[in-house]
């Protein structure tokens, strides 16, 4: 059974030597740089970050990074807030940092599993309620992609940057 777990004392060293398969470098940021991450919104950001690993039973097979934001011009400087905001009038949001599965792990459906955990627990508007969930995807990524498809992400057709694609669900 697939379960969310914050990432805390116990376990993070699990979460340190999860892996991506070599070719799919450059698809996510580094679990060092999430960490990273994490960490500086904990410190400097308005909402703590959602910082949760992902259990199959007793195992850590992978983890995800969810951040909340409510959007406002002061942080317009982030073009993907800009579409969401403008274009879809989103006032607050779910952000899809990271999400991933071991190398190990993958291809078993477990990626589909937690990812419907995911958007469920994001329903409960753990945070604060918000009008969607975002993501950015590089557009090579297609098994991502795919995954992100089939639970409703829809591409905003708009780009920052040529090889990604910014993706966003309605809540
Ligand atoms: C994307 C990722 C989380 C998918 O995890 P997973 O556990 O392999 O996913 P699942 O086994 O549930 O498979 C999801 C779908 O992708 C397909 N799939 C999985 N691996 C595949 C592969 N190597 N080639 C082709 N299709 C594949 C599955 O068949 C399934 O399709 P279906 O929904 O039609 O049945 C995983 O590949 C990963 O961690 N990638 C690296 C990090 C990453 O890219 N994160 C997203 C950043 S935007």
């Amino acid at each position: 059974m697939i379960e969310l777990r914050k990432i805390d004392s116990d376990n993070y060293e699990k979460v340190w030597k999860l892996k991506s398969l070599d070719s799919q470098k450059g698809y996510k940021d580094t679990v060092e740089e999430d960490f990273a991450t994490a960490y500086l919104e904990l410190l400097e950001g308005d909402h703590p970050p959602m910082f949760l690993a992902i259990y199959n039973g007793e195992e850590v097979v992978g983890y995800t990074l969810i951040l909340y934001y409510e959007l406002c011009e002061d942080n317009s400087h982030c073009e993907e807030f800009e579409i969401l905001r403008k274009d879809f009038g989103d006032k607050a949001i779910y952000e899809f940092g990271s999400f991933m599965i071991d190398a190990k792990q993958q291809g078993k459906g477990l990626g589909n599993m937690a990812m419907a955990k995911i958007i469920e627990y994001i329903q409960s508007f753990p945070l604060g309620e918000a009008n969607s969930v975002f993501l950015i995807c590089k557009a090579e990524n297609k098994v991502a992609e795919k995954l992100f498809t089939t639970h409703g992400f829809m591409d905003v057709g708009k780009q920052v940057f040529d090889d990604e694609k910014v993706m966003r669900l309605a809540l």
